[in-house]
């Protein structure tokens, strides 16, 4: 087993945090953590069920009833005091992320500023839920909206960024006075496990966070079937997503899916390349290609595709990969073996259908979790790997010919979340962001995710917002009060 080395050694957690209390799993069952740079062992965490998660949608009922009447302004403070702790010890927490998800440190330190940010701006926004009057149809009444938290709810997060994606939910959800039921991704439990501690110091009450790993299926049955349970926050592939929401409809659930991706990055004739190649870098290959919101479709006007793909393979090939821990590290590995094969057919299917390997980068360094960097050319549109969310390190180029083109091959997709473009000229930068059928578009750029912004997709990439002012109307219920009588 790997020795972790943290400052606070207090933060490497393994039982499942339910109702105030460390607890291990009924059965006693474990599963291992496995550092997917080495495949070493990291840690044996709680196998939890169905039982457990009963447990802990109980104590989250429990401690609803005080935590939805704590006032905002000490709602606001406890979340404040958690995102300090979250900063003090950023360095362990970037630590434990690298080692159980893989990604280089220096992404893993963003990824722990990244989410503590969310805690930031929902400590900030507790304090203004705010309702409404209407005017009212007669003299003697009057109409007037309120907002409640919406009760106990489930959030389901990936392993993809551990730390930010649970921040980015639980944080709105206690900002709007709900207690919470979590459910990080088996690989990697331990950043969750460790904010859950950090909440805890942070004097956030008993029963208001719980967090269990374990086996999934149970655990998202007795999520979903449960009447206590009233609204379900899931991040992760569109498949599961649809399974889910097919789930919560037993008990008519509210539901946040914030899905896969298919994003385009669309590249004319009038942009400056050199930045959209820095573009295409930063959100193409961010965590090896593992988010949702990645580039996974290059679309190149022709008569720059040439300059444009040179300068991009030049970048690509200066690309180090490794384990994450080590310095200068840009790249590391993806999250299991199968990941890492089923990138790596993908690339072959895409050659065997007539797409070319651009770079000559060796699969074979690192070990099994390993896919180096890779471009893709003459990608066309009848591939497997333009319909496909690729999730791994391979930039695949296709070729177009007028704005109308690049328009009509970005919506043919079933996805909706984030999409890009680069053009100098800013009618086109508006005419082609209105009709690009996505959630998000970056335009001149090509990280677009931060704590003040709406983050989410339409079709198939899903439904809800995380982050920005919307964030907290996915936990809120709209209440109308009628007052009659007020003339006599
Ligand atoms: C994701 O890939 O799920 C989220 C990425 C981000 O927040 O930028």
């Amino acid at each position: 087993m790997t020795e972790l080395q943290l400052a606070n050694s207090s933060l490497l957690k393994s039982r499942a945090l339910i109702g105030g209390a460390w607890v291990d799993a009924v059965a006693g069952g474990t599963r291992p953590v496995i550092n997917p740079a080495t495949q070493e062992v990291v840690a044996e965490i709680a196998d939890c069920g169905a039982q457990e998660t009963e447990a802990a949608i109980a104590a989250a009922e429990r401690a609803l009833v005080q935590w939805r009447d704590v006032p905002a302004k000490s709602r606001s403070q406890l979340l404040r005091r958690w995102h300090d702790l979250v900063l003090e010890n950023a360095e362990d927490l970037a630590l434990l992320l690298t080692t159980e998800q893989g990604k280089p440190l220096a992404e893993a330190r963003g990824e722990i500023a990244y989410g503590a940010s969310y805690i930031e701006w929902f400590a900030e926004e507790a304090k203004r839920i705010y309702g409404d009057t209407i005017p009212a149809r007669s003299s003697d009444s009057r109409i007037v909206c309120t907002r409640q938290p919406v009760g106990v709810v489930a959030c389901i997060t990936p392993w993809n960024f551990p730390n930010a994606m649970l921040a980015r939910k639980i944080a709105p959800a206690l900002a709007a006075g709900c207690t919470v039921v979590c459910k990080p991704a088996n690989e990697t439990p331990l950043s969750a496990l460790a904010i859950g501690a950090l909440a805890e110091q942070a004097g956030i009450p008993a029963g208001v966070i719980n967090i269990l790993a374990g086996r999934t299926e149970e655990i998202g049955e007795t999520l979903t079937a449960s009447p206590v349970v009233r609204k379900l926050s899931f991040t992760g592939s569109t498949p599961v997503g649809k399974k889910l929401v097919a789930a919560c409809a037993g008990t008519m659930k509210r539901t946040s899916m914030e899905l896969g991706g298919n994003a385009p990055f669309i590249v004319f004739d009038d942009a400056d390349v050199e930045k959209a190649v820095q573009g295409v870098m930063a959100s193409k290959f961010r965590n090896a290609g593992q988010t949702c919101v990645c580039t996974n479709r290059i679309l190149v006007q022709d008569t720059i595709y040439d300059t444009f793909t040179d300068q991009l393979m030049e970048a690509v090939e200066r690309l180090r990969m490794g384990d994450g821990r080590d310095d200068g590290v840009e790249i590391g590995p993806l999250i299991h073996q199968h990941a890492a094969e089923d990138v790596r057919s993908t690339v072959e299917t895409a050659v065997a259908q007539g797409a070319s390997v651009l770079t000559a980068l060796s699969n074979e360094e690192g070990g099994p979790c390993f896919v180096a960097p890779t471009v893709l050319g003459d990608v066309t549109e009848d591939m497997d790997i333009f319909q496909k969310e690729i999730f791994g390190p391979v930039a695949p180029l296709t070729r177009f010919s007028s704005e109308a083109e690049a328009i009509r091959i970005a919506n043919n997709t079933p996805f909706g979340l984030a999409s890009y473009l680069y053009t100098k000229d800013a009618a086109r930068a508006w005419r082609v962001s209105e009709a690009l059928e996505y959630g998000m578009v970056g335009i001149n750029e090509g990280i677009i995710s931060n704590e003040a912004a709406p983050f989410g997709g339409i079709k198939e990439s899903g439904h809800g917002r995380e982050g920005s002012r919307y964030g907290l109307d996915d936990y809120l219920d709209i209440k109308y009060l009628c007052f009659g009588g007020i003339d006599s």
